[in-house]
């Protein structure tokens, strides 16, 4: 394998993929607009592998910049991780949405197609899965979408099905994610907690830090053990090192094929709240505040597929997730 480009390379996901594969000898080549993300990244990921992947600043739908980052390099596959990711925010700005996600593959494809790479990795999310039941199998049909990035996600898929089937010699790995949390082991990346995102853990570590005077736990009603959501929380660099597992099996398969990345094993809210206080040594503020619109009660992968055929499973638990990502929110508030 020559150069792999990963778009989105600057963010939460694609810097610590960029960690897993430098370690593994790959040659990295990082897109990314910095719309959600910084250039220091590109400094704290040679800091960790002793390597410096290459780096262009630049929009991924804007086809002329991206043609000069095949023309410069020599790029046999593809992690397309750039897009835009905040559910409420797609709720709001639903165009902003379509254009750049939508866009953004398109070009991935077109770009890809004119300079001869036939290997596509991508970002997809369990959230496709929407109200389906439990565990979630890569054959479960696909649920009720409750927002427009969701729509994204499962329309980028439907795109990469039919150029797939108009493609026989490519590949095209679709991942799945469920809920990536946790950060390098050398808290020198993680997902920054200042961007303000709904997700769970950025609010975590912000109350954790005093800067946000009480965490929400949404939804205390529902059908589960303890009463809270349950969703299957999957360690960053677990998530890191599925995507080298999905490179080596796009180098050596064609089609379309697609695997859940997450652990099997579903924690509820008030676990992970558990875990947090109980690794780091602290007390957090919490409130028990009505459900949020649009939440399932529970997710959880079925697993065995990616075992069985990437040879890949996570192994880090929840307390490391817990560790790692307040271990990084600490650094992040020094
Ligand atoms: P992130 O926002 O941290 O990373 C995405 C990166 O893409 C950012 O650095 C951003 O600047 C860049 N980007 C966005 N649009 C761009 C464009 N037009 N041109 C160039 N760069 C652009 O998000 P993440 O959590 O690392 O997610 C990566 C991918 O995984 C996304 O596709 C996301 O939808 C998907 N995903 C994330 C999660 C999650 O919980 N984090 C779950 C499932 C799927
Ligand atoms: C987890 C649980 C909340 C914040 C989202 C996207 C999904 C995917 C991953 C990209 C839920 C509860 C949260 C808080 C809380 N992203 N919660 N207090 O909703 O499972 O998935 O991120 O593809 O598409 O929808 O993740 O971290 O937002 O929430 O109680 O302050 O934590 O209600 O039960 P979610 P999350």
């Amino acid at each position: 394998m020559s150069q792999v480009l990963l778009t989105g390379g600057t963010g939460y996901i694609g810097s610590h993929t960029a960690v897993e594969l430098l370690k593994q000898g790959l040659d990295v080549v990082i897109a990314d607009d910095l719309s959600n993300s910084s250039a220091s990244v590109i400094d704290r990921v040679e800091m960790i592998c002793g390597k410096r992947p290459a780096f262009y600043e630049i929009d991924i739908t804007d086809k002329k910049e991206l043609k000069r980052v095949f023309d410069e390099n020599d790029i046999s596959a593809v992690i397309h991780f750039a897009a835009k990711k905040a559910v409420g925010e797609s709720v709001r700005l639903p165009l902003k949405y379509y254009r750049n996600n939508i866009d953004g593959i398109l070009t991935v494809l077109e770009v890809m197609k004119e300079h001869g790479c036939r290997r596509f990795v991508f970002s997809s999310s369990a959230t496709v899965y929407g109200d389906s039941p439990v565990p979630f199998t890569e054959g479960t049909p696909l649920g009720k979408l409750a927002n427009p990035y969701g729509r994204t996600k499962y329309m980028c898929e439907e795109i990469l099905r039919d150029e797939a089937a108009a493609e026989p010699e490519c590949s095209f790995v679709i991942l799945r994610y469920f809920n990536p949390i946790g950060a390098d082991a050398s808290a020198l990346i993680g997902e920054d907690p200042r961007r303000g995102s709904a997700n769970i853990m950025p609010n975590l570590v912000l109350t954790a830090a005093g800067i946000k005077e009480k965490l929400s736990v949404f939804g205390t009603d529902y059908p589960t053990p303890d009463g809270s959501a349950v969703r299957d929380y999957i360690h960053i660099s677990d998530l890191a090192e599925g995507h080298l597992a999905a490179l080596r099996y796009a180098e050596e398969n064609r089609g379309c094929e697609v695997f859940n990345l997450g652990t099997g094993r579903g924690s509820s809210v008030l676990e992970l709240i558990e875990s947090f206080e109980r690794v780091n040594d602290l007390k957090l503020n919490v409130e028990y505040a009505p459900r949020r619109e649009g939440d399932v009660p529970e997710m959880y992968a079925a697993t065995d597929k990616a075992e069985r055929v990437l040879g890949w499973k996570a192994k880090r638990g929840i307390d490391d997730m817990c560790r790692s990502s307040w271990l990084w929110g600490r650094e992040v508030f020094k």
